[in-house]
């Protein structure tokens, strides 16, 4: 038998809990022996809870504890996340995280630690939440070059955005409910503006690099400049706005890595990527495309993760299992050599307006009966090339990067 605690019962905290006790058996055989839950901190008491005499308030208790070998981190935040996690580790105590904040500030000297130790600090539940991603990317496809990475990773704005698209749901009523449903973070900014989405890219980058990538380096923009006109222009030529998360490896070695609304045809395998769903496409140099895709958020599927992740650390009690990345930093290439088509949306009609719009080689132009204003889409162009293009352009109501 293995002792685990957790820290947290929030949402995820008392899902894994939840799932350690529904699915008892089913874990034995997985981890070859019983996952028994020793405590629950928490600042709070549950009374009345399955877990009640578990409830400690004193980190120390788990630390000074010998007979925890696992731990579950579901605090969320940095503090006091990341010391309580770093100093299990360096107790000899594996360690499991749901915590994509902790894993991008941190992930590199917690693995670094883990690897001294010879124990584990995995974060299956970090992108994606119950969506195998994290162990393919180091294990079946071990082999690979991933080339791409391309996610719709965040829950809460895909809920957004698709109950505003289809059901013409407010962005505030969308996002009310996102909460009620516990998918959003404690406080929604850090979903709707991106943040979320630009940690999780940035985990899922250093994976398929092997390096440090410093999520602060990532552009980022949320969803909140995106209205209803943008999804009637969007529908009008069959595609939708998401917001995703992109890396790819240029030839140099550097990584170009961005998260930003995009507009994303039906032909694309991530358009049918909808609600609380996530989708993650990867490239890789043999394989070609592989995508992921399942449950991104809630307490079930993201616990379900954790709990995959104390069998794997049963089974490998004794050992640090080769994963993650290093000190070593990876080089991120400037937002401006991007290349994208625009979406971009002009006050006037295109009779008065087109020959200021000409350097953006529009490729389309888009109507929706409205008098005002109008549409087109641009040739593929670079992030710097669109920026001092648009420079002075009056009356641009609205740009949206597109996917190709
Ligand atoms: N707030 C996150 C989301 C939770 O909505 O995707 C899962 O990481």
């Amino acid at each position: 038998m293995m002792n685990a605690a957790i820290m947290g019962y929030g949402t995820i905290g008392s899902g894994v809990a939840e799932i350690l006790e529904k699915n008892k058996e089913t874990i034995r055989k997985a981890a070859g022996q019983e996952i028994a839950l020793k405590y629950v901190l928490d600042l709070r008491e549950f009374p009345g809870s399955p877990v009640e005499d578990k409830v400690i308030h004193d980190f120390s208790v788990i630390e000074q504890d010998p007979e925890v070998e696992l731990v579950v981190e579901a605090m969320g935040g940095l503090n006091p996340a990341y010391p309580f996690v770093k100093a299990c580790l360096l107790a000899g105590k594996h360690v499991a995280t749901s915590n994509k904040a902790l894993v991008a500030a941190y992930g590199s000297e917690l693995l670094e630690i883990a690897r001294e130790k010879q124990v584990n600090f995995f974060f299956e539940a970090s992108v994606g939440g119950g969506i195998p991603i994290i162990r393919p990317l180091y294990n079946c496809l071990m082999g690979e070059e991933i080339r791409e990475i391309t996610g719709v990773l965040n829950g809460t704005t895909n809920f957004i955005l698709t109950k505003m698209d289809e059901e013409g749901w407010s962005f505030d009523a969308a996002l009310k409910e996102a909460q009620r449903l516990g998918y959003a973070e404690q406080d929604p900014t850090a979903d709707v503006e991106g943040h979320d989405t630009c940690r999780k890219l940035a985990i899922l980058t250093a994976m398929a690099a092997g390096k440090e990538v410093n999520y602060e380096e990532i552009c980022t923009e949320g969803i909140t400049r995106i209205s209803d006109r943008d999804f009637q222009y969007a529908k009008k030529i069959g595609m939708s706005v998401k917001l995703a998360g992109l890396s790819r490896l240029g030839k140099d070695g550097k990584v170009s890595a961005c998260v930003a609304p995009l507009m994303i045809d039906k032909a694309h395998p991530l358009y049918t990527v909808k609600d609380v769903y996530n989708g993650i496409l990867v490239k890789g140099n043999m394989l070609g495309d592989t995508m992921y895709y399942g449950s991104g958020a809630g307490k079930l599927p993201t616990a379900s993760a954790v709990v995959a992740d104390l069998i794997e650390m049963a089974r490998h009690k004794d050992e640090n299992v080769k994963m993650g990345w290093t000190l070593e930093k990876q080089e991120l290439a400037p937002m401006g050599a991007n290349e994208f088509r625009y979406f971009i949306r002009v006050s006037g009609q295109p009779e008065e307006r087109l020959a200021d719009l000409m350097a953006f080689g529009p490729r389309e132009i888009i109507s929706i009966g409205q008098p005002e204003e109008f549409a087109i889409v641009s040739k593929v162009m670079s992030e710097a090339d669109y920026q001092e293009t648009a420079l002075g352009l009056e009356g641009i109501l609205s740009v949206i990067r597109m996917l190709a």
